[in-house]
């Protein structure tokens, strides 16, 4: 069921994706003939939680976004993540909630856009998909000497879509500051982020392996 807030869905695209090795930026490149941020807009789109869609895109690319997502608000990105995503939180003004989404989380089911509504909705100010850590994960130093080992029980990778009140997500982006997500900002200014059940479908298309990964799963979908 529709909720009562506004929900816009921000849409980061304006990496370059040089760890994956294509000569276009990775939200361009396409799972049988669909580009990644084609997927991603789908998925947000088809939950029923999304009223609006802002793509943010590398300045090359602005028309040929317009073209693929026409339901979209395209925005063009800045150099870092952070910095798109401001560009994005400008072409939103209206929104009580905002979630952003990688792009690059081509496979994620509309639902998990729809649980992170819900636990806004029941009142937490930033809620954030997680999913418990498989490997021992251990901490190095530069040479690669392993200086300690965290329990890895309390440990979660952390997903998109991302989901804030709207003018938490503002003031913890207006000092300007940089992160590789959005909690991370919250969380600095001594907000609780709470994590929900994330989905290994919401995995991020990094590497040529995630890639290959991805277009499998999608055949073995059809
Ligand atoms: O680089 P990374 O994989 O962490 O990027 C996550 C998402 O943020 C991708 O969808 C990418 O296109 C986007 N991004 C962006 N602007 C940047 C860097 C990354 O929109 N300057």
């Amino acid at each position: 069921m529709k909720n009562s807030h506004r929900v816009a869905a921000l849409i980061p695209a304006a990496g370059s994706g040089t760890r994956l090795g294509e000569s276009i930026p990775k939200a361009f490149v396409d799972i049988d003939g669909v580009t990644l941020l084609e997927l991603s807009a789908a998925a947000a789109r088809s939950s029923g939680v999304v009223d609006r869609l802002v793509v943010i895109v590398p300045a090359e690319l602005e028309s040929r976004a317009a073209q693929l997502v026409p339901d979209a608000d395209v925005v063009v990105g800045g150099a870092e993540r952070s910095d798109s995503v401001r560009a994005g939180l400008a072409a939103a003004a209206d929104a009580d909630l905002i979630l952003v989404h990688d792009a690059a989380r081509a496979l994620t089911p509309p639902t998990l856009f729809a649980e992170v509504v819900d636990a806004l909705s029941a009142g937490h100010p930033a809620v954030v998909p997680g999913i418990p850590v498989a490997d021992t994960l251990k901490h190095v130093d530069a040479d690669g000497t392993v200086l300690d080992t965290p329990d890895r029980a309390p440990l979660r990778a952390v997903q998109t879509p991302q989901g804030f009140d709207a003018a938490l997500l503002r003031r913890a982006h207006a000092g300007g500051g940089d992160a590789t997500d959005d909690a991370g900002l919250v969380e600095a200014m001594g907000v609780p982020v709470r994590v929900i059940a994330g989905d290994h479908l919401a995995f991020k298309i990094t590497t040529p392996f995630d890639l290959t990964t991805a277009r499998l799963l999608q055949e073995a979908r059809r």
